[in-house]
């Protein structure tokens, strides 16, 4: 009996011994890395069948068979401050999230969480700050506005309120929807003014206690409305897919999707079928329209049957925007709403191009309406029949502006004494420039430039008492059927 037993134990023991050994001799990440190598192999090799330049080919065919032969390996990334990370081993395609944040300074942990040394699929991600989504509002804190490996304060907790912008995305009113609480309690004749009482600062307006104070509708307002979009757990309102996509915090704008919201880029490890990924590891400030329109401008809400429905030409978007390259035309037809009347800036411009930081990550107020919210005029642009546009000169070389080019390659070079637009509320518009005759604006998206139109010595019939956009489309009207 007593030998039975051990016999049984021994050989228990010497499967336990073949496992690990079996394991450390093939683990799963050297899986992710041969795939890797195989995939930049098959890569080069349709690269090579494309160039006909001697060197080049040559160098083409030494990198071809440095993948072949190379092996897979644990990578440790050795950060500054002497700690080790090695998430690579497995992530080993995955790009570089942005310039500002090079992984040998900053690693993974910092954004993400996680156990950085371990090699074991669970383990690793263990306590990761929002799985895939790392820049998800509720956990942003620890995520984006976490300190720095080296104590410094990232997006929150800074002396310069400017720069925590955690705080201030999570107060904006694209955040807190603050807006269309509003605006439905007004319709239902629960408010007289835009003011929600009992409405704090930051506070979300799903969570806002009885929206419509019982009425029947009211599930159906916080399901179809107030629960959309980037607050927790909640979708965007894309009809693209028949998975679940979320749209996540500060992802949601600086993380490029596409219209399946599926990853293309390197790392083997993530499917490129499965939905709920950027397209690549890459944070922008380079938004484009389609991105902002993930939530905008996808279809009309009717806020007395609580329905949302999906614009009609949605398709055309979809294609034109998988396509990835749009005429005139076509970014005419797909940008706003069939119907909407808008100016010609309003489509040859980027949203970014004139919603200014403040507009899209919240100025640190509260705000109940949209119209208080947005900081942008024409007539920052435009001027009026008196008044040129404001401008300043830049100063002082420190200034945050002289930052922009690091995150944004097409940011025109600025010398000290160049003079920028301002809006009237007071915020920078360091793209847009005055010099002599010259008003000249270059696209934060693709780096083209326009001359700015101004309305002081033009034959334009405005009311100077009259600057809202409604008034200007009056006359300056251009819509999809009339370009
Ligand atoms: C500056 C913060 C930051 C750093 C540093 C960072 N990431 Fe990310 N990572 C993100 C964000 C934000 C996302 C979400 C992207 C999305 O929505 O698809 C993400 C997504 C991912 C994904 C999912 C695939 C994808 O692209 O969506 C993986 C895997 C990942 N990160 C691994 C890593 C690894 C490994 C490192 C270190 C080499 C790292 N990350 C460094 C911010 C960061
Ligand atoms: C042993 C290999 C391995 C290691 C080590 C590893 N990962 Fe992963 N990671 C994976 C695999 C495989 C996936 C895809 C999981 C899936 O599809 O559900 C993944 C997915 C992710 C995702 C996306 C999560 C999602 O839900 O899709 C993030 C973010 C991520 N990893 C970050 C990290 C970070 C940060 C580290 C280091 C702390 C790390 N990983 C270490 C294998 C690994
Ligand atoms: C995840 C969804 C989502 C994305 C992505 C998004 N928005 Fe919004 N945005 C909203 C919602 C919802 C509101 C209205 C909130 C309300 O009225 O309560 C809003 C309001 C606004 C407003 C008016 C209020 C203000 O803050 O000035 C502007 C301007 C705006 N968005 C611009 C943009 C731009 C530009 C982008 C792209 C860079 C963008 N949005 C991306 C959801 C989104
Ligand atoms: C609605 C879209 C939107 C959301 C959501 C958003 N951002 Fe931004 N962000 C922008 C745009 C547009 C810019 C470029 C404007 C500028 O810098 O003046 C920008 C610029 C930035 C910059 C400045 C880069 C520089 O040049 O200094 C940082 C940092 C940043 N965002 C962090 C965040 C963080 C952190 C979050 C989430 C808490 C977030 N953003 C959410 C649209 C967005
Ligand atoms: C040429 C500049 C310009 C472009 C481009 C632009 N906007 Fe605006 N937008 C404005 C101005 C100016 C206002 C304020 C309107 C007013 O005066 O009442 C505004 C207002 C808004 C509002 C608030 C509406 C309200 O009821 O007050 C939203 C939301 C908005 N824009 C979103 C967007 C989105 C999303 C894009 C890109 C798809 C975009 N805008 C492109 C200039 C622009
Ligand atoms: C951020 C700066 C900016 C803002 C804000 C802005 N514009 Fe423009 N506007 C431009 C630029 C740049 C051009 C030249 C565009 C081009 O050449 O495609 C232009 C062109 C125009 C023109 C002449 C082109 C034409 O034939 O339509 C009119 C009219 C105009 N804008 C009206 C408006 C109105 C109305 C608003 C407010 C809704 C507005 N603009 C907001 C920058 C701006
Ligand atoms: C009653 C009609 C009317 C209204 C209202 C109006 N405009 Fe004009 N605007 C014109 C006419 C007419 C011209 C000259 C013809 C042209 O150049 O398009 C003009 C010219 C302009 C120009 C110069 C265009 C160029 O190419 O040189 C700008 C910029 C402009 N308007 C902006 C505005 C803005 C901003 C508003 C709203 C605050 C506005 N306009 C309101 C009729 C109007």
């Amino acid at each position: 009996m007593m030998k039975k037993i051990f016999f049984l134990a021994s050989l228990l023991l010497i499967l336990v011994v073949l496992l690990t050994l079996k394991q450390g001799n093939h683990p799963k990440w050297s899986d992710y890395q041969k795939a890797y190598f195989a995939e930049q192999v098959s890569k080069l090799q349709v690269e090579l069948g494309r160039v006909n330049d001697e060197a080049k080919k040559k160098q083409l065919q030494q990198d071809i068979l440095s993948y072949q032969n190379r092996k897979p390996e644990i990578i440790n990334l050795v950060l500054s401050e002497g700690k080790v990370e090695r998430c690579k081993t497995c992530h080993i395609g995955l790009e570089e999230i942005s310039s500002s944040h090079p992984s040998n300074t900053f690693g993974c942990a910092v954004c993400h969480g996680g156990n950085p040394l371990s090699l074991d699929e669970t383990t690793a991600h263990a306590q990761m700050f929002g799985g895939s989504h790392p820049g998800s509002l509720e956990i942003a804190s620890l995520s984006c506005g976490g300190p720095g490996g080296n104590g410094v304060s990232c997006h929150s907790g800074n002396q310069e309120t400017g720069k925590n912008l955690v705080d201030s995305v999570k107060t904006s009113i694209m955040s807190t929807k603050a807006g269309e609480l509003s605006v439905v309690r007004m319709t239902f004749g629960l408010d007289k003014t835009k003011e929600v009482a009992g409405l704090t600062k930051g506070q979300v307006a799903y969570r806002y206690p009885s929206p419509l104070q019982g009425r029947p509708n009211e599930g159906i307002f916080q399901q179809n409305c107030l629960n959309q979009c980037h607050q927790s757990g909640g979708e965007l309102p894309v009809p693209l897919s028949q998975g679940k996509i979320q749209g996540n915090g500060c992802e949601s704008c600086h993380i490029l999707t596409n219209p399946t919201h599926t990853y293309i880029g390197d790392d083997t490890t993530i499917k490129g079928n499965k939905s709920g990924y950027g397209m690549v590891h890459n944070l922008t400030t380079q938004i484009p329209y389609n991105q902002c329109n993930q939530c905008h401008n996808q279809g009309s809400h009717d806020i007395i049957k609580m329905e949302f429905s999906v614009r009609p030409d949605m398709g055309k978007v979809i294609r034109d925007w998988t396509a990835g390259y749009s005429t005139w035309t076509d970014r005419l037809s797909d940008y706003y709403l069939p119907g909407e009347l808008f100016a010609k800036c309003e489509v040859s411009l980027d949203c970014i191009d004139c919603h200014t930081r403040q507009d899209v990550m919240g100025d640190g107020k509260f705000y109940t309406s949209q119209h208080d919210a947005v900081h942008i005029q024409c007539l920052d642009c435009h001027g009026t029949k008196e008044k040129l546009p404001v401008t300043k000169k830049v100063e002082n070389p420190k200034d945050l502006m002289f930052e922009e080019p690091i995150t944004n390659p097409k940011f025109p070079a600025l010398q000290k004494g160049d003079e920028i637009f301002m809006t009237t509320r007071g915020e920078e518009l360091p793209f847009l420039r005055h010099k002599g005759d010259h008003w000249i604006q270059t696209s934060r998206v693709t780096g083209k430039t326009f001359k700015i139109p101004l309305v002081v010595g033009s034959q334009c019939k405005q009311v100077p008492e009259e600057q809202g956009a409604d008034s200007c489309h009056k006359c300056h009207a251009r819509t999809a059927l009339h370009p």
